[in-house]
């Protein structure tokens, strides 16, 4: 199967009241792990790359990767989204380069750290949109600002001061019928990483009525929760007994993802989980045999980590089993509907 917009994935979830994870991908066994994962639960799937990741891995690995993934799984539908755009020009590279689906992130100006202003979200989001969507392809934006910093993307702010950028709902309206975008990522006091909440998160720092306000307000609208992590201290357990530093920390629990699944939330990003995953497992490896010097040695069980990771979203977040019944759309099929609309 082709890969699909990230759109119809989307809307089968909204109709049947489930929750589809992103996750991050870097190289070939990060998509080998998702696709193991989504084989076993069959569950369709989104698969996303960063700016960073693009420029570690390269757009050509990466889209001969994914174009490998769907050949290899052709009863699952893939769609292949960039994360976190930081302008219009780095998101029509990716459309160029086969993305099905783009993130313009322009909660951030364009040098991923400072908030912007409304104006300029909206006006560079509905660039990205017409341009998009005149090909087909999904747009996902964002208003508010998460906390933390990834790949020097993000205003890296504390676990406090994200409380002071939080999605605004009556805003959220008036962005998502400016802007035109299939998909809204919601502030609600998480970052990125692993540094999310210094203990179990309440309702004071992990702000679910966010959600549920602007469901209330716009229940057809696909929300994204960004940050959204859970960091299972087994994880971290692990790599900690085998040579690692981390301090205790806390992340999304899982039951709040689901609640916001309930009250419209479409995709969930992870990334931070399989990081664990897979570094705890290598560090294992490490420090059971040090005679060893084969990748495949360390590699092997770091893959079966993260795919034992994604298998556990996918049956959380309910995609398990859906992968069947998502009518399959091409890029002309959605240019087609968005040419109509
Ligand atoms: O956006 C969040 C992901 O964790 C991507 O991280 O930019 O370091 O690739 P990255
Ligand atoms: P985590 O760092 O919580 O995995 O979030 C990833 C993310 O939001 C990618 O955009
Ligand atoms: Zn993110």
């Amino acid at each position: 199967m082709a890969l699909i917009p990230m759109r119809t994935l989307l809307d089968h979830a909204a109709e049947h009241g489930y929750g589809v994870a992103a996750f991050n991908v870097n190289n070939m066994e990060q998509i080998q792990a998702i696709m193991m994962a989504a084989d076993e639960t069959e569950s369709p799937v989104i698969v996303q790359a960063s700016r960073g990741a693009r420029s570690y891995s390269d757009d050509n690995y990466l889209r001969h990767l994914m174009l490998a993934a769907a050949e290899l799984n052709p009863k699952l539908p893939i769609a292949m989204h960039l994360d976190h755009g930081n302008s219009a020009a780095t998101c029509i590279s990716a459309m160029d380069m086969g993305f099905t689906s783009v993130m313009m992130d322009g909660s951030l100006e364009e040098d991923g750290k400072s908030p912007a202003s409304w104006d300029y979200n909206v006006g560079v989001t509905r660039e990205v949109v017409q341009a998009a969507h005149s090909r087909g392809i999904t747009v996902e934006a964002e208003l508010g600002c998460l906390g933390g910093i990834e790949d020097g993307q993000g205003a890296g702010l504390s676990e406090e001061e994200a409380q002071d950028h939080l999605t605004d709902p009556e805003e959220a309206g008036r962005f998502v019928a400016e802007t035109g975008c299939d998909a809204l990522a919601v502030a609600i006091g998480t970052s990125h990483g692993a540094y999310k909440f210094k203990k179990k998160p309440t309702g004071k720092v992990l702000r679910m009525e966010v959600i549920r306000e602007i469901h209330q307000r716009m229940p057809d609208c696909h929300m994204v929760m960004h940050g959204s992590s859970s960091v299972p201290k087994e994880l971290v357990d692990i790599i900690n007994e085998y040579g690692g530093s981390m301090p205790e920390t806390y992340g999304v629990p899982v039951e709040d993802i689901q609640e916001g699944i309930r009250h419209g939330v479409r995709k969930i990003n992870v990334d931070t989980d399989n990081r664990l995953a897979i570094t705890g497992a290598i560090r294992k490896a490490f420090m059971e045999d040090g005679s060893q010097f084969d990748p495949r040695y360390y590699l092997k069980p770091a893959r079966a980590a993260m795919a034992e990771v994604c298998k556990a979203r996918m049956l959380a977040f309910g995609q398990a089993g859906h992968a069947a019944g998502v009518e399959v759309k091409s890029l002309d099929d959605l240019k087609a509907f968005y040419a109509s609309a």
